[in-house]
């Protein structure tokens, strides 16, 4: 991998440098390193994704399903109420995009996007031959028949008790905006956690980390946000480590917060909260290597950049090291995942609640360089692929025992009511080449495709029976 630019490097500057060489040695000299870096990456691309496994999974029937492309051809209606042909031609109406109907509270495409009245993941009703099918979108329920509240989150596999811990926001409560200008909200309630042995069926086990009722200085005072809580295992403190972004209701605090416990249920005991080497952090998440080093990888410089370090051996708190990627791209809702010694990473743009286009990237090393990829989504329509399927990255899940399988985990948001916001979960497969050769490169690009297909209905791959 390493030989990639190295080779690249020292051979356009020994071309550039060379006057004394004729025109036809340096085109010469440049035609064949390209070849050769050409030939070079594409045996390296074949033996990266030919590996056996892989084959295995692209011939298993269920993996096709998977991966087969669903489209979805959702009609915008027309617009309400009479208007007379005249009154239409003195003020022609603003054509209504999809986004727009997601947006308008009234709209008539409401139930396409917020599907109320058949709730999907419902244990006590659910028919047997609708168990485990996941419907993006739809109303999800715990074992207690109460929708689940862990937006924003992520989830933790807990070797231990071999279960699933699912945490994110509790946002259970009105939402209001604190003035104007302000951005719709939630006052802070917790961080909700469900556990799991299946993935599908999940049980509430409270609030492992409850907002601050009284304390108008307290980080968790529920006046301000909590967002994005990520827990990760310390095996050498035998900790259950949490990280979260902590803000004010205006944003400006932009900072990250951290809480410990000894159970992966909690209760969690909070620290503090800092802005992670001197620097805004606002939306974010931690990334637990194979080697036991985790990483804190946050938006900042007013979301212009997404920053990553690794964190301290007892995960409480980041180091010296820190890495500026995707500079000027305006990159949040970060999701990080590893395939094949390659690491991969999803994020959204900055619309606030509204939804955006989806963008994968990839690197060799977890400092980067990250190289941007293009966006994952497959099937739906060319909205739904420019929207992430109006829903937002939080976290990617793998498979354990289907190498190169994912779970996509999103947040639907519902900025009218953000406690009926959404879960949309796909697939995401990892194989293949990807679209393009990447832009400032002349090779074959070494990654493999990120897929997430769009499904009405899925379920995970027969056999899958959720232990490790
Ligand atoms: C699922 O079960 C319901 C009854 O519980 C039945 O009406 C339906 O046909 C079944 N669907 C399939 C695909 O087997
Ligand atoms: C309120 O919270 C702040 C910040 O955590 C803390 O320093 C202070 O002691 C708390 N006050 C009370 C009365 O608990
Ligand atoms: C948020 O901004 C508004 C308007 O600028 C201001 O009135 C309010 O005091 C700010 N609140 C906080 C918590 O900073
Ligand atoms: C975290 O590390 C920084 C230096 O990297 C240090 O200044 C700070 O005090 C540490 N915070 C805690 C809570 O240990």
């Amino acid at each position: 991998m390493k030989s990639r630019s190295k080779c690249r490097k020292p051979t356009s500057l020994r071309c550039n440098a060379g006057s004394r060489y004729s025109t036809s040695v340096v085109i010469f000299c440049l035609l064949g390193c390209l070849f050769l870096l050409n030939l070079y990456s594409y045996t390296h691309y074949k033996d990266r994704n030919g590996g056996e496994s892989q084959l295995r999974l692209s011939r298993h029937p269920q993996f096709r399903e998977l991966q087969e492309v669903e489209e979805e051809n959702i009609q915008i209606p027309p617009p309400r109420g009479k208007r007379s042909p005249r009154a239409a031609k003195r003020r022609p109406k603003k054509k209504t995009t999809l986004i727009d109907e997601f947006l308008d509270e009234n709209s008539q495409l409401r139930h396409v996007f917020f599907p109320g009245h058949k709730r999907a993941i419902d244990p006590l009703q659910t028919s047997a031959n609708e168990s485990y099918y996941y419907y993006p979108g739809r109303i999800w329920l715990d074992t207690d028949g109460n929708p689940i509240q862990a937006h924003g989150g992520g989830i933790l596999y807990d070797k231990n008790s071999r279960t699933y811990y699912w945490y994110g926001e509790y946002k259970d409560g009105p939402t209001y905006q604190v003035h104007n200008k302000g951005a719709a909200r939630v006052d802070i309630i917790g961080v909700g956690c469900y556990s799991s042995k299946d993935l599908w069926t999940w049980t509430h086990e409270g609030i492992v980390l409850a907002a601050e009722e009284t304390n108008e200085t307290h980080d968790l005072h529920k006046s301000n946000v909590l967002e994005r809580p990520k827990v990760i295992y310390n095996e050498r403190t035998g900790k259950y480590v949490m990280w979260m972004h902590i803000d004010d209701a205006n944003y400006t605090k932009a900072a990250v917060g951290v809480a410990i416990s000894d159970r992966p249920d909690g209760p969690y005991d909070y620290l503090g909260s800092q802005r992670p080497h001197g620097c805004e952090s606002r939306d974010m998440t931690v990334f637990k290597d194979d080697d036991g080093v985790a990483y804190l990888i946050y938006s900042s410089e007013d979301n212009s950049e997404l920053h990553i370090g690794p964190l301290t051996v007892d995960y409480l708190n980041v180091t010296s090291v820190m890495r500026r990627i995707l500079v000027g791209q305006h990159r949040e809702a970060p999701a990080l995942f590893k395939h094949q010694g390659t690491y991969y990473m999803i994020t959204s743009g900055c619309t606030g609640w509204a939804p955006n286009e989806a963008l994968a990237h990839a690197a060799e090393s977890i400092l980067g360089p990250w190289e941007t990829i293009g966006n994952p989504c497959i099937g739906g329509n060319k909205v739904f692929r420019l929207t992430t399927f109006f829903a937002q990255s939080t976290f990617v899940l793998p498979l354990p025992g289907f190498p190169g399988s994912f779970i996509f985990m999103a947040d639907r948001w519902n900025p009218a009511d953000l406690r009926e916001s959404r879960y949309v979960w796909l697939p995401l497969i990892v194989a293949g080449p990807v679209d393009q050769p990447l832009e400032y490169s002349f090779e074959f690009p070494l990654w493999s495709r990120v897929s997430i297909y769009w499904h009405r209905k899925w379920r995970l791959p027969h056999g899958w029976n959720g232990f490790i």
